[in-house]
């Protein structure tokens, strides 16, 4: 069943070729959202592997983490915390700088988002070369929390980015493309 879920939500992320520019092949996930299956059955399958991992907050990137960042959390009784763009966040906050797939970004996130010790599941929607995942782990844990869990719907295999993440960390990633 896992397995024709997962053929379901590949089929509903579309290829723009040249998107934001020439040679970058844009994995557009509006097609898996617009479609009332898929948007369900993603929400379903992602918080699955996470049941029982005692996750405190899930930590999703905008903008595309967010889609279904709200709802893991939801699903996990945890909380939702936004790792922003650049000042986005009204309170005090601290920074990473990472390289992209196509140039260079920094995030954000409140200061006093956790408490020490506290189980974050790291959530965005695609991981590629893994620069914003990592950059992600090291704003958790400069405040103290864990990372306890990475959960991506896709990512791009021929990028590598789960080999950037910290090892021993449980990595759910849906698909590959
Ligand atoms: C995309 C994607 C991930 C990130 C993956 O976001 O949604 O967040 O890039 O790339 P990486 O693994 O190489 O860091 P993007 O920066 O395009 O912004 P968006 O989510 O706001 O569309
Ligand atoms: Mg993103």
């Amino acid at each position: 069943v896992r397995q024709k879920i997962i053929a379901l939500l590949k089929e509903n992320i579309r290829n723009v070729p040249d998107f934001p520019k020439a040679g970058i092949q844009f994995k557009d996930i509006t097609p898996l959202l617009r479609n009332p299956d898929t948007l369900e059955l993603t929400s379903q399958i992602l918080s699955r592997p996470f049941r029982n991992a005692n996750i405190d907050y899930v930590v999703g990137l905008e903008s595309r983490g967010f889609l279904f960042g709200t709802n893991l959390a939801q699903d996990l009784h945890a909380g939702f915390v936004p790792i922003r763009k650049p000042g986005k966040l009204p309170a005090e906050t601290i920074s990473a700088t990472y390289a992209l797939e196509y140039g260079e970004d920094t995030i954000e996130i409140h200061k006093d988002s956790f408490a020490t010790g506290d189980r974050v599941l790291i959530h965005d929607d695609l991981i590629a070369t893994g620069g914003s995942a990592l950059a992600a782990t090291e704003l958790v844990e400069q405040l103290g929390a864990e990372v306890a869990g990475y959960s991506f719907i896709a990512e791009l295999a021929a990028l590598s980015g789960r080999d950037q993440l910290k090892e021993n960390i449980p990595i759910d990633i849906l698909l590959a493309l």
